[in-house]
């Protein structure tokens, strides 16, 4: 399909699967991602935001909003379970995906994970920069989440991925890093509005903004050193702690989260290293990746072109965008991943059996499809 053809038709897409509730199914016609999911909806909602839908995205931001709200009990059990060293189960964590109504799913699957959060809170950041009204939701919802944030942040939980919960992760991190800097204004200008009771005292809760705003700048200043010393491994940005390889969910890092500065040599040893390790026209995820075989993924591919916009290659942008655009079908739906230079061929009819054709359309690789074109801000 032509670049124009499918940016046009990207929008549409995105528009028309958005639920009356706010809500953007991650893949509205494979069952097992007719879900809700922050991380995936950010991006959708970011997308609209920069061609102009003010409204779609605010839509889906009050949906999310009032969805953390209902559920937001859980905050201060979770932040009182890593207190005391107990586990974070199902039970006390902030779920991954909901429902298009906001209800938590019920499959067996892990729904601990923190790189949502803090997605939400950079792209609602973002909503309200370009114009999108403040709104009591969003207060309620923000305080919320950094009070999660800043009590969990150094907790072990899935990645990006929805995999190896056992460890920490610098995607995460990233995320959790871009989305508290990104919100800290607002809790300061609230934290100066209400910075004093009647009395002339504090106020003391834990929810009092300007206390929160002092937990932000307590966790921005102390997660990138932590980053650093875990996740370097000679001159380059690792998966996770102990081993080599990388995930092409580095590129957080850089874009939009910037945990990193993309002049950063380690940055850029690490999109060296995705390029070599990952990429073979589209990205994967990972080397060793087996879900559907490990094949390409349109929205990565699509994030290494928004990338090398950001830093003005933009031949090798297009390039890349290109790639997409041919992966488009003839109703213009972009997949998740496609089975090109699959690292293995069993696992893909494994996932095939089980859960059906790759999910398409994905609307997260039309998300990333327009960023790339249009984003040229981070
Ligand atoms: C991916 C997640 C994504 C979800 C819905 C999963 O397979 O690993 O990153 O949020 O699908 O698109």
């Amino acid at each position: 399909m032509k670049a124009g053809q499918l940016f046009a038709r990207s929008i549409d897409i995105l528009k028309a699967y958005q639920a009356s509730t706010g809500a953007f199914p991650a893949a509205p016609d494979y069952p097992p991602y007719n879900y809700f999911w922050l991380r995936d909806g950010t991006f959708i909602a970011h997308a609209l935001d920069l061609v102009g839908e003010r409204e779609a995205a605010g839509g889906f931001y009050r949906f999310g909003a009032r969805t953390i709200i209902a559920h937001g009990y859980k905050v201060e059990r979770a932040v009182a379970a890593v207190t005391r060293g107990q586990p974070i189960d199902d039970t006390n964590c902030l779920h991954t995906r909901y429902t298009l109504t906001g209800e938590e799913g019920r499959e067996p699957w892990g729904n601990f994970q923190l790189d949502g959060y803090g997605t939400f809170l950079w792209g609602l950041a973002a909503h309200l920069r370009a114009g999108g009204p403040w709104e009591d939701v969003y207060w309620r919802a923000v305080k919320l989440v950094v009070r999660y944030l800043t009590g969990l942040w150094q907790h072990p939980c899935l990645d990006c991925w929805e995999e190896y919960g056992e460890y920490r992760h610098p995607s995460t991190l990233a995320a959790i890093y871009g989305g508290l800097k990104a919100i800290l204004p607002w809790l300061e200008d609230e934290g100066r509005r209400t910075g004093c009771h009647d009395d002339g005292r504090e106020p003391k809760g834990e929810q009092y903004p300007g206390r929160l705003a002092l937990k932000v700048e307590d966790v921005l200043e102390k997660l990138p050193e932590l980053a650093r010393r875990e996740f370097i491994r000679d001159d380059h940005w690792v998966k996770f702690a102990g081993q080599d390889a990388v995930d092409a969910n580095l590129l957080w890092l850089g874009v939009p989260f910037g945990l990193c500065s993309l002049d950063d040599p380690v940055f850029a040893a690490t999109v060296a290293r995705i390029e070599d390790e990952l990429c073979a026209g589209g990205v994967k995820r990972y080397a060793a990746d087996t879900y559907y075989g490990g094949g390409q993924w349109l929205l990565l591919t699509a994030w290494l072109a928004w990338y090398y916009r950001l830093q003005g290659e933009g031949d090798r942008a297009r390039e890349l965008l290109v790639w997409v655009e041919a992966r488009a079908d003839t109703n213009g739906y972009l997949p998740e991943q496609v089975p090109e230079n699959l690292t293995s061929e069993a696992h893909y009819q494994y996932w095939l059996e089980r859960w059906g054709p790759i999910a398409k359309p994905l609307l997260w690789s039309h998300a990333m499809y327009i960023i790339a074109v249009k984003g040229m801000e981070v």
